[in-house]
């Protein structure tokens, strides 16, 4: 501690910032100060239009007055209860409001705080539940390719990306996974969901026959692949994971952190494709990405399953010391009603098409190799310079930063999902920006 009495406020060196290049990023760092709805303000007084709504989770914009105003009363009346053993209105109040818009047959929630604990606690009550059904053989996670569940272990071993996986050792045992539904070739330029490889969930019975469905406890997917570059479902590609999870009495577990609430234009994706999942985990747009917090849905059936033993005993050894913390719930409910009074769980599909449209746009510009978009994402597929992966993607986010415009890129493609509140006129003014980046030597 001694050596960095001296520092000044904005020495850079002490924090080992995440998921980012810390020696680009602190010889020519990109700040933040101030962020109002659609714009974010830098440490140089420039506005930044967001494209991605900070990290997917800034669905209503930015600074919104309900969110803020019952963050600041819930800090004055009641700073923390127990989780365990105690409890207080506002977690009760939220659970059941986040029940009436969730798909039909989640009837309970359990909180943590960031979708990576809300996929460990999903893993978890799987395998708890088929323990207390009296199938404790029942403990295999399957996940699939180019998946991200997170940064925790069980998240990185269902997970599919390589750099997240390769420097942690083995991970969790007995994990296996299904291939990605991936096909450039095949569904390049694609509005919506892909014609191609609907097929490929039946490589889910591939590997229930190699392992036995008696081994198999879950299956973990993001309807919508978000952070390894926005991979649309094929058509029918949920709807027959779903089937044969059910031929074979194993869960179905929804990763909805990014495609939660109002995302795709229906509150969950769940909605949207018409599939019903036995979970569903979320996090990021449940506070509207302002409070760290997460909910995993589950059915009355898996929450029953618990409900057995004598009544002073614990039924799920499981929890979070900020499980439902009072201030994260209060966030939450300002979210919700702001989400409501200004329909923004819905906004997504009226806005999908145009979305569509602007982005396509984009085709025939320099490098663009694939767009795809589904309710308000979208992805700009980059050829790769050779021998230099990620290199031209980086400069696109660098040089679009400069000229005003927020976007995310993963590997070498720029993925888009702009706050729900965006207008038609900021969608123009977002793709004319990244065309003039593409344009430019990148
Ligand atoms: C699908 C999915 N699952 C889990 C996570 C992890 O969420 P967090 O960063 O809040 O731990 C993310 C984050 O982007 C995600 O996109």
């Amino acid at each position: 501690m001694s050596n960095r009495l001296n520092a000044t406020p904005n020495d850079l060196s002490a924090f080992w910032m995440p998921f980012t290049a810390n020696r680009q990023y602190k010889k020519e760092p990109r700040m933040f100060v101030k962020a109002k709805d659609m714009h974010y303000t830098t440490h140089d007084g420039r506005q930044v239009l967001d494209g991605t709504a900070g990290l997917w989770c800034v669905n209503a914009g930015h600074c919104r007055p309900l969110i803020t105003e019952a963050i600041r009363e819930q800090a004055g009346e009641l700073d923390y209860a127990p989780a365990f053993q105690l409890g207080h209105p506002k977690a009760f109040e939220l659970a059941n409001r986040l029940i009436d818009i969730a798909p039909d047959g989640m009837e309970h929630v359990l909180y943590t705080n960031s979708g990576s604990e809300s996929v460990e606690t999903a893993l978890k009550v799987a395998l708890a539940y088929h323990k207390v059904k009296g199938q404790g053989s029942r403990t295999r996670l399957i996940g699939r390719e180019r998946g991200y569940h997170g940064v925790n272990f069980g998240g990185i071993s269902v997970g599919g990306i390589v750099s997240n996986r390769k420097m942690f050792g083995t991970l969790l045992t007995g994990v296996d996974h299904m291939p990605h539904t991936h096909l450039p070739e095949k569904n390049a330029f694609t509005k919506g969901e892909p014609e191609h490889g609907g097929d490929i969930a039946s490589e889910l019975e591939r590997i229930v026959t190699l392992h036995d469905a008696s081994t198999i406890a879950a299956v973990i997917v993001e309807p919508v692949a978000g952070s390894t570059g926005v991979l649309i479902p094929p058509k029918g590609y949920l709807q027959k994971l779903r089937e044969i999870c059910t031929k074979h009495g194993i869960l179905l577990i929804f990763d909805e952190v990014i495609t939660g609430y109002g995302r795709l234009g229906t509150p969950f994706a769940a909605q949207y494709f018409d599939v019903k999942p036995d979970m569903i985990v979320t996090a990021k747009g449940l506070t509207n990405g302002v409070i760290p917090m997460g909910a995993v849905f589950v059915t009355a059936e898996i929450h029953d399953a618990f409900m057995s033993g004598p009544e002073h005993m614990i039924e799920f050894f499981h929890g979070y010391t900020y499980s439902g913390n009072p201030i994260a719930c209060a966030a939450a409910l300002g979210t919700l009603d702001t989400y409501r009074d200004e329909g923004l769980l819905t906004r997504g599909a009226e806005l999908a098409s145009y979305w569509g449209d602007a982005l396509h746009s984009l085709r025939d510009c320099p490098h663009v190799i694939d767009i795809r978009n589904i309710g308000l994402i979208g992805a700009i597929e980059l050829a790769p310079i050779a021998g230099e992966p990620t290199k031209r993607a980086f400069s696109a986010f660098l040089k679009a930063y400069e000229s005003g415009y927020l976007i995310r890129t993963t590997g070498d493609i720029i993925a888009l999902s702009p706050p729900l509140i965006i207008t038609k006129a900021e969608i123009d003014e977002l793709i004319d920006g990244i065309r003039k980046v593409l344009q430019s030597n990148i």
